[in-house]
């Protein structure tokens, strides 16, 4: 680690919401917001996510399986939240859950949710660089810690290098 990082970083600092509306564009031929056009948007924010927690260039390394829930139509507004899950040594699991906000009352619903791993690089953007070490401060972020924990290690069986 070098002496610009910190050893450590709490899950708070790190934590993104990002707010869309379902353009036309983003639509599938039944006038709901397409399926790849959620993934980007996930990507896009768990990058955000890694970045912030990091300080280094990040890459996405994979994407765990994603849950399509409920269809959003055009003009819907969508929120993503992200937040850190867990830290290896260069590698980050970034949670990702994706909201419909409901324009008159605010209430939310459930729409999307995935997990994914980044790499953390160097300046050079070319060797993997270590990472702080996230520390989960409240009761759901130790869950979320412990539990994506599991998920790596199966990862790490599945690719092979367990
Ligand atoms: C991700 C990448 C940097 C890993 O490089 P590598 O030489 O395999 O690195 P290492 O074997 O040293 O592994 C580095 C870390 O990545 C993790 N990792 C590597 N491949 C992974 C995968 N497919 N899924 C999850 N984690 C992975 C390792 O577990 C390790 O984590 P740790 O340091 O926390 O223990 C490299 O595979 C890469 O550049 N891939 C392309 C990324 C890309 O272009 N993404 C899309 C655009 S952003």
């Amino acid at each position: 680690m070098s002496n610009e990082q910190p050893a450590t970083r709490v899950v708070s600092a790190s934590k993104v919401e990002m707010t869309e509306i379902v353009f036309p564009t983003d639509a599938n031929p039944l006038g709901n917001v397409m399926g790849g056009r959620i993934m980007q948007w996930l990507d896009i924010c768990a990058a955000v996510c890694a970045g912030r927690h990091a300080r280094t260039p990040v890459v996405t390394a994979s994407v765990d399986k994603i849950d399509f829930l409920n269809p959003v139509p055009v003009g819907g507004v969508v929120v993503l939240l992200a937040s850190l899950n867990f830290t290896g040594r260069t590698s980050m699991e970034v949670g990702v859950k994706v909201w419909q906000e409901d324009r008159l009352t605010g209430t939310r619903k459930p729409v999307a949710s995935a997990y994914l791993t980044f790499v953390s690089l160097d300046p050079q953007a070319r060797v993997p660089r270590a990472v702080p070490q996230v520390v989960p401060e409240t009761v759901e972020e130790k869950r979320r810690f412990d539990a994506a924990k599991g998920r790596r290690d199966y990862r790490l069986k599945t690719r092979g290098l367990g």
